[in-house]
């Protein structure tokens, strides 16, 4: 298995140009189910999940073609066409390795009256129930049955009528399920509490451009009015927020100045305000988002939260800028529960940092230490990788394949910028 192996202490200096956002595109590729004309994505992430999805897209009968671009480049451009429809099955095999397969339920019910999907199963960051999904589509008039670890959903003859649904919890899959559930159904829909996300706007976006009626985009009340059919469309992904957040905390804890091209300052507000706040120069500039450092941070107090709050995504990266702060910073996790697996690992760095339950107490360090690690999650390994990079000596990050999941040629990208970092395969 790959790791990587970061030499800490080198200043970041330069431009990494921020890729198409994963989560977003996540949610854009099961569209290409809602109509029978091609979808062209433009800008999607060279990652392991995209792969996944296309397989698992394939799997549906659904054609995809990747066109024109060279491995040199960042993003990619994929074509996909569901003329027919052969299976309504996503299965165990798929879905396991990823969970964001449960994203097909709703547009694969509204376009085929019934789907059959895996249910996803354990999840390293806490017990993450699909029950809300479930619920939105079933107010919308779709029948639900569990059997043999698979969720079967149907719609009446006809199609779903549509439906109202109140979210008792913000949740984001399942805003994005019902969004898509909702597009073709014979009346209108409504969503209270929806979750805003940008991704869940570039959803919308999506939507819109293939015919859908949606009223109150980017708001947390949402009208669906159902039409009878959706048309292809071109569409480019938004810029992944939390790649740039992520970068935006290797730059502050190298001391160095960077400039994330393609960021979009206005869709990472709270990251932002959160690195204002440790004291980073943070710019929004044509190009993108410039964030300089001159290597004094101090501590903060951080929770986390549903847009616009502070992203649960970017919790473990700030957790690692934080570690090097002057004075106590405490951080208080909402959204997710065992959420801190990086904790004993960038202790071992040479962090100082205590758990209770949701909060976690980062007592701002000196210096820290490489060390061979490796973390259990996408978001916690990133933040080993950003100790690395401001750590003495070698810092060995293992288990790449969850970095492989959601930051596209990590290595290359910090290169760019001035970090030694070189990934080897393991013997
Ligand atoms: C998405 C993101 C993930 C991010 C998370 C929160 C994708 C592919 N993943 O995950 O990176 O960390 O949003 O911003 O976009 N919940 C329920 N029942 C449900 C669904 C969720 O109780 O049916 C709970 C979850 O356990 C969690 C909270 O709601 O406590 C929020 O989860 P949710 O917003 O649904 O996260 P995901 O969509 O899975």
């Amino acid at each position: 298995m790959d790791k990587i192996i970061i030499e800490g202490g080198k200043r970041l200096s330069g431009t990494i140009p921020i890729s198409g956002a994963k989560n977003a595109a996540l949610t854009l590729i099961p569209c290409a189910l809602l109509t029978e004309e091609p979808l062209t994505l433009r800008n999607l992430p060279r990652l392991a999940d995209i792969d996944g999805f296309q397989h698992l897209m394939n799997q549906f009968g659904i054609t995809t073609s990747i066109q024109g671009t060279r491995p040199e480049d960042f993003g990619r451009v994929m074509t996909l066409e569901a003329p027919r429809i052969t299976s309504t099955v996503a299965p165990y095999e798929l879905v396991r390795k990823m969970r964001a397969s449960i994203l097909v339920l709703g547009p694969m019910l509204a376009r085929m009256g019934e789907a059959t999907v895996s249910l996803p199963g354990g999840c390293a960051i806490g017990n993450r129930p699909i029950d809300l999904h479930l619920k939105a589509i079933e107010a919308f008039g779709a029948e639900i049955e569990l059997a043999q670890g698979y969720v079967r959903a149907r719609a009446p003859d006809g199609g779903l009528p549509g439906g109202e649904f109140d979210f008792p919890v913000v949740s984001v899959g399942a805003t994005e399920n019902a969004l898509m559930a909702a597009v073709l159904a014979n009346g209108t829909s409504r969503l209270f509490n929806a979750a805003r996300e940008p991704e869940i706007v570039d959803l919308c976006n999506l939507l819109v451009a293939m015919g859908a009626q949606i009223e109150g985009i980017g708001t947390s009340d949402v009208t669906i009015h159902g039409v009878r059919r959706l048309h292809g469309a071109t569409y480019r992904v938004m810029a992944d927020r939390i790649e740039a957040g992520s970068y935006a905390c290797a730059a502050a804890i190298t001391g160095g100045d960077v400039l994330l091209e393609g960021a979009k300052a206005e869709e990472m507000q709270a990251t932002l305000h959160a690195l204002r706040n440790i004291g980073i120069h943070v710019e929004s500039e044509a190009k993108g988002v410039r964030v300089g450092a001159n290597g004094r941070l101090r501590a903060v107090n951080l929770s986390t939260a549903p847009y616009p709050g502070l992203a649960t995504d970017m919790q473990a990266q700030l957790m690692a800028l934080l570690t090097r702060a002057e004075g106590t910073s405490v951080l208080t996790e909402t959204i997710f529960e065992n959420r801190y697996m990086h904790v004993p690992e960038l202790n071992r760095m040479g962090a100082n940092i205590e758990t209770s339950g949701r909060t976690a107490i980062v007592h701002g360090v000196e210096r820290l230490t490489g060390a061979e690690v490796m973390a259990t999650d996408l978001r916690a390994s990133m933040s080993l990788v950003i100790a690395g990079l401001a750590a003495e000596g070698q810092t060995q990050v293992r288990r790449l394949y969850h970095l492989d999941r959601g930051y596209e040629r990590l290595e290359e990208k910090l290169a760019l910028v001035g970090a030694q970092v070189e990934r080897i395969g393991d013997e």
